[in-house]
């Protein structure tokens, strides 16, 4: 790009990102902003209570073209199809709805194929865009539906789960699950704008919420100390400081995002702390038993006590995770019926195991400070998974 043509762009998106702050600002004077700063590629995460009327003034500002796809779950189309689809007409762009399934099933190639075919019987265009409205599942659906359809075409995040809003909606990761294992097939395609509209919250039941807490206390465990201290006696829906946490969440991830977008230098791999252990135990147990944030609670009651065992971490920090595990409300003790060889022999299929040869862990040296790329055995694997049974 000549840089005349690069200094236009950025005075068009600073325009843009007036017109659209100024009308979230007004919904919610609390708005807060948190750039990804992936240069042609780089985005806004907006977080604040109340602004989802606001989504219309962003794709009306840019360059986005109807008709507008919202891809949703039934039970978030409910809830807030009609609210969504307002704000994208009251922009005078025409949109309409897709609703899938909700639940782990959608993100699977079927649905996916569905997906295409009804963006292509609407004449959705190159310059169309799709807006994922609801949690992971929705977001990484229909990201990947963005990702692949005409080769790519825009889209946009509006999370609706604390999972989505503080993980999964920031960072490009789309996809779709194989019966052989999770998130196989799928593409780095980062958003145009994330929307994460904290009412969006009241309606999501406590178990999700507490679902959405495994990663707020993953972000504090591997890299900042004092959100570890603040979120571990529990948080709830209603708290004054919910939009912070979100944020602080949302910043960490951008920055080791902005550094490894594309996981190949080992920083992004520190986002999968608890995950290693996590994933295996979802797919011992069928992705039914265990809403993912669940079973990520249970990887990272696991991967401290391998973090005590072979990289330092003080016995009292391990169980300061657990303790936190408990008061937000998540297990801490993996049911006594699934099968302990199974989800060691899933260790196995997990992409991030798989892809470079050998078992690669993410471990603490203390609260706050993870590393990457760490050995460790099946035999201490194994110990760390009947600790979770002890
Ligand atoms: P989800 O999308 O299944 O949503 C959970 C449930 O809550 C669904 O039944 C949904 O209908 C309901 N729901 C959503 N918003 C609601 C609301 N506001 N009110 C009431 N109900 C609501 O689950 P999730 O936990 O958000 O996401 C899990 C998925 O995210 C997994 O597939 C996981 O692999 C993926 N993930 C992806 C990334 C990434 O970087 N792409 C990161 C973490 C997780
Ligand atoms: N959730 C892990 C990542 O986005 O890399």
């Amino acid at each position: 790009m000549g840089s005349k043509t690069a200094a236009r762009n950025a005075q068009d998106d600073g325009g843009r990102r007036d017109v659209y702050k100024g009308a979230m600002s007004s919904a919610s004077p609390d708005l807060r902003t948190v750039h990804v700063d992936l240069e042609a590629r780089a985005y806004d995460v907006l977080i604040g209570a109340g602004i989802l009327g606001g989504l219309g003034d962003f794709l009306a500002a840019g360059t986005f073209r109807e008709p507008v796809a919202i891809i949703t779950d039934a039970r978030v189309g409910a809830l807030l199809g009609e609210r969504t689809q307002n704000a994208v007409l009251a922009a005078g762009l025409s949109s309409f709805m897709i609703e899938v399934p909700p639940g782990e099933g959608s993100k699977s190639l079927e649905v996916l194929a569905h997906l295409h075919s009804r963006l292509a019987r609407n004449k959705v265009p190159r310059s169309g865009t799709i807006v994922a409205l609801g949690g992971g599942v929705i977001g990484d659906l229909a990201g990947f539906a963005a990702a692949s359809y005409l080769r790519g075409i825009h889209f946009v995040q509006v999370p609706t789960t604390l999972l989505a809003m503080v993980d999964s909606s920031v960072g490009g990761k789309t996809g779709v699950n194989l019966p052989e294992g999770k998130n196989l097939v799928g593409a780095f395609h980062q958003p145009k704008f994330v929307v994460a509209d904290l009412d969006a919250l009241a309606t999501l039941p406590p178990r999700e919420f507490a679902a959405g807490m495994a990663e707020v206390i993953k972000y504090g465990a591997i890299a900042d100390r004092a959100l570890f201290d603040r979120v571990a006696n529990g948080v709830t829906a209603e708290d004054d400081d919910l939009a912070e946490i979100v944020e602080k969440c949302v910043a960490i991830k951008a920055r080791i995002v902005e550094h490894d977008e594309f996981e190949t230098k080992g920083e992004r791999a520190l986002l999968n702390f608890g995950h290693t252990i996590g994933h295996a135990i979802e797919k011992a147990t069928g992705y039914s038993r265990y809403l993912h944030g669940e079973a990520i609670a249970l990887g990272l009651r696991a991967a401290a006590w391998l973090s005590v065992w072979e990289s330092g971490l003080p016995e009292a920090e391990a169980k300061k995770i657990e303790a936190a595990l408990l008061d937000n409300d998540l297990p801490l003790e993996l049911d006594r019926k699934v099968d302990r060889e199974a989800v060691l022999a899933a260790l196995g299929n997990d992409k991030k195991v798989a892809s470079d040869g050998g078992n690669r862990w993410v471990l603490l040296s203390k609260l706050g400070e993870a590393k990457s790329g760490c050995e460790i055995s099946l035999e201490v694997a194994a110990k760390a998974i009947e600790r979770l049974v002890a």
